[in-house]
């Protein structure tokens, strides 16, 4: 069944309080619950519908006296007075059996919840929609040493607690943890001199990996202060860390729950990469408490609401922490490898959708990171001080409201007299806009032309133009900037911009900070690009001049056998030595264009890819790199030894990224020798797996393998990395078998997120393996597939992506894509959100 967005309407009734009773027991919990109910004076309509699924009803009352609902395997329905009343029931359900992982359930003996988006009717009947908002008390019964709701604690007793939480909230907001816990705690004063306790919780072992996240916490909480003047609301700030968990984290009010992934931390078992993420991830749960918590959605089709105002935020955050550049280039490569992917493909769905038939299938990356990106458009469309501005009002006007995206623009509105209709666009089509740039120069006079166009999406054949920041800076011959960043504002389909009184033509430099989310088209020398990889002042388009370079160099090599292009061996080898650039910068300059995006690069130029082809040509490009890069690789290695204690900063995370991209050059120099003296003497987990990953890539890591394995057996966390690393390092025509062998382990469970992602995932993410012309690669993923969804559909449905671009490759990898997607659909009881994905993805 398909829900849309024109069909929304009101609540009937709304909630003025809750108060839940829960006594615990694996198999058989009770909830019982009393709800004060009152009709909304803003709804016509009187049918007292709640939502329920898997509940077993003992009973039900309304105002005191016993009745008999109606129950279906969605909700109940009942009579009821026209004028407030009380509802009560019991329910029983079963955390131990929950293996979906949504609502009430267990992880390692522990009870946690996860409520959003609809979770919470799988506890207790309720209206679990975003605008039904209201006052939680809940009272735990149980066992457990430790038993945490939302809010504040009220009372507690032996076997006993209650929580109650001032703050009228949604049901998926709603988080009951209780467990064999302990807590790393701290204190932070908020700048009015509220004293808030902070505590993360963890099972007894884990004590020693919470410092990193709590400094993390911290700052989270100052810079909210600093920069959007946002101050915590409660006494009390409580994250606890969960074995299994579908997604990364969530900010369920006072008591985050994160999957141990994204909170757990320390030198030994975590890379530069986690600590940065978890910083990340703490600080983008904390931030939702004002984007998200005190002001929630609507509907879920509202969801970028919260959730491209909170990413954007937390990229703010990490911009301010860490290098900004260094941010903006990772947003985008991952922007491209996951937002681009999933616009220009059969997934593709506005920021803000307009059907869907289970959401948990639009939690992506577009109403996440795409979302993420309109705000950044807007605000460097209005300019800093008035997107402060609109924010202020924005928290003004609309604090303990669920709101819709047209109240967003609206404050925005009213706080710049800008008209946002065009802008609206970005929210409402989907697909990527391609922008086509030519120039011209005429008598000191530079003219640049762009042209855009946002090919058909399914469901949406024709797009109107958007309006497009696009910042623009000029260099002149000698490689001075001429003409530094300037906002051209394109609103129509085809629209010139003209720089007068230029002595010679200008090199442009167009779309700095990547200040829209559009495919630039612009014919070009790969001099130029060398050029403006030397010169431009724009970090974003410096290092995108050095991709450009790699690209087109690669895309030679596969679509003409060309050898490995002399210009970018040379421009990259130049940058490697540059010492003026920071290290961080020039690791990531060393990256070279995933297989995935070479694919999609193909496809656009109207070539059918080959993964067994790009995979060669990368290959044989960094062995050409390595040849004529050896003796300055060997030279950043030693340079970039880290000597000082361990820290994961910027400085330090830089410069061993760096190192490590030496290593990789190293190791197709020397067979792995320097890896495997990193990997014998790594005191931390960044060197130990760079070591690790070398020696697998030079066939030498059988050994590296084993012992990893015996020193880290008893860490979950680290034993996922090495489930996955052997799959992302097989060579391609082994990466299936190593996946299947993996799934044999004893340490393999289907039962466990982030090890069935460790496996799976990395099979999904190893294009030359996944699509190996064997077809094993897509049988393997759908077996798995297969037998995940009937346990938990959500993930299952999420890793169906993997078979998002299927339509870009060739007849016999299409009809074996094709028939794995056939098999799947025809899985008796297929899950909803599993035959959402599948179905979207075959199209019609
Ligand atoms: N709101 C959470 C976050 O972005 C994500 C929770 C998504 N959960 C889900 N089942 N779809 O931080
Ligand atoms: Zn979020």
């Amino acid at each position: 069944q398909t829900i849309y967005l024109a069909d929304y309407t009101p609540p009937a009734f709304l909630v003025e309080k809750v108060h839940l009773t829960f006594r615990l027991s694996p198999e058989k919990t009770r909830v019982l619950s009393k709800i004060e109910f009152r009709p909304n004076p803003a709804s016509s309509s009187r049918t007292f519908f709640l939502h329920g699924e898997n509940l077993r009803l003992i009973g039900a009352k309304i105002d005191g006296a016993a009745i008999t609902p109606q129950v279906t395997a969605e909700g109940l329905t009942a009579d009821v007075p026209d004028a407030p009343f009380t509802f009560e029931a019991e329910v029983e359900i079963d955390p131990a059996g929950n293996t979906a992982l949504e609502g009430l359930y267990m992880s390692n003996g522990m009870y946690c919840t996860q409520c959003e988006a609809e979770g919470f009717r799988k506890i207790t009947y309720y209206p679990d929609r975003p605008d039904v908002m209201s006052v939680f008390t809940v009272r735990i019964e149980g066992d457990m040493p430790v038993m945490l709701s939302n809010g504040n604690p009220v009372a507690e007793g032996d076997g006993w607690a209650e929580w109650h939480d001032p703050w009228p909230k949604p049901a998926y907001l709603f988080a009951l943890v209780a467990g064999d816990l302990v807590n790393h705690a701290d204190r932070f004063t908020t700048r009015s001199g509220r004293k808030v306790d902070l505590n993360i919780w963890v099972r007894p072992g884990d004590e020693g990996k919470c410092a990193f996240g709590m400094e993390a916490l911290k700052k989270s909480m100052t810079w909210d202060e600093e920069v959007y003047g946002r101050e915590y609301d409660l006494d009390l700030f409580n994250i606890v860390a969960v074995d299994d968990f579908n997604m990364g984290a969530m900010e369920n009010k006072g008591l985050n729950i994160f999957n141990s992934s994204c909170v757990l931390a320390s030198p030994e078992t975590s890379t530069d990469a986690n600590f940065e993420r978890i910083e990340a991830i703490i600080a983008h749960e904390y931030f939702h408490n004002w984007t998200g918590n005190r002001i929630t959605c609507r509907d879920w089709f509202q969801l970028c609401l919260k959730e491209g105002l909170t990413v954007y935020r937390d990229s703010e955050f990490t911009a301010d922490m860490r290098s900004a550049p260094v941010k903006r280039i990772g947003d985008v490569i991952a922007l491209r490898a996951r937002q681009f992917r999933e616009d220009n493909g059969p997934l593709a769905h506005p920021v803000r959708p307009e059907s869907f038939v289970e959401i948990n299938n639009f939690y992506t990356a577009t109403v996440y990171e795409k979302g993420a990106e309109l705000i950044g458009m807007l605000k460097r469309l209005v300019g800093d001080d008035a997107y402060g501005r609109a924010l202020d009002l924005y928290f003004e006007r609309h604090d303990g409201q669920a709101c819709t995206i047209e109240d967003w623009l609206q404050v925005f509105e009213d706080a710049t007299g800008r008209d946002l209709a065009q802008f609206k666009r970005w929210y409402t089509q989907a697909g990527t806009p391609r922008l086509r740039v030519s120039e011209d120069y005429e008598g000191g006079t530079y003219t640049l032309h762009f042209e855009q166009h946002t090919p058909p999406t399914p469901g949406q054949e024709v797009k109107d133009p958007r309006v497009i920041p696009i910042a623009v800076g000029l260099l002149g011959p000698n490689g001075d900037e001429i003409k530094e960043t300037q906002l051209l504002e394109m609103t129509e389909a085809r629209q010139s911009f003209t720089f007068d009184g230029l002595a010679a033509k200008p090199v442009p430099s167009i779309l700095r900070d990547f200040s829209a989310p559009v495919i630039l088209d612009r014919e070009t020398s790969n001099e130029e690009r060398a050029f403006l990889l030397a010169h431009d002042t724009d970090p974003f388009n410096k290092w995108e001049a050095g991709r450009a370079l790699a690209r087109n160099g690669l895309l030679a090599m596969i679509r003409e056998g060309a050898a490995p292009d002399a210009a970018y061996l040379d421009a990259v080898h130049t940058m490697a030595r540059d010492e003026t650039l920071d290290p961080a910068f020039r690791a990531l300059a060393h990256g070279l264009p995933s297989e995935d995006d070479l694919a999609q690069s193909l496809h656009d130029a109207g070539h059918t890819p080959d993964p067994q082809a790009i995979w060669e040509a990368l290959e044989t490009l960094r062995d050409a790199r390595a040849v004529t890069m050896e003796a300055t690789a060997r030279a950043l290695y030693d340079r970039h030894q880290v000597t000082a204690p361990y820290r994961p900063d910027p400085e330090q995370t830089g410069a061993r990224a760096l190192a490590n991209a030496a290593l990789a050059i190293l190791t197709r120099r020397d067979g792995g020798a320097q890896a495997q003296a990193q990997y014998d003497a790594a005191d931390n987990m960044t060197q130990q797996l760079a070591g690790l990953s070398c020696l697998l890539q030079a066939g030498k890591g059988a050994a590296a393998v084993q012992a990893f394995y015996e020193q880290w057996q008893h860490d979950r966390l680290v034993i996922d990395k090495w489930f996955s690393l052997q799959i992302l390092q097989a060579a391609p025509q082994d990466t299936a078998d190593t996946t299947a062998r993996l799934t044999e382990h004893r340490d393999f469970t289907i039962r466990n997120p982030n090890r069935f992602r460790a496996t799976l995932g990395a099979l999904a993410m190893s294009p030359a393996g996944f699509h190996h012309a064997s077809g094993k690669g897509y049988k393997t993923l759908a077996d798995w597939l297969i037998a995940l969804d009937p346990l938990n559909p959500q993930t299952t449905a999420r890793m169906c992506s993997a078979f998002e671009t299927w339509r870009r490759y060739d007849a016999d990898r299409r009809a074996l894509i094709a028939e794995q997607l056939d098999r799947i659909l025809a899985s008796p009881n297929l899950s909803r959100d599993t035959t959402e994905m599948v179905s979207r993805i075959r199209g019609g």
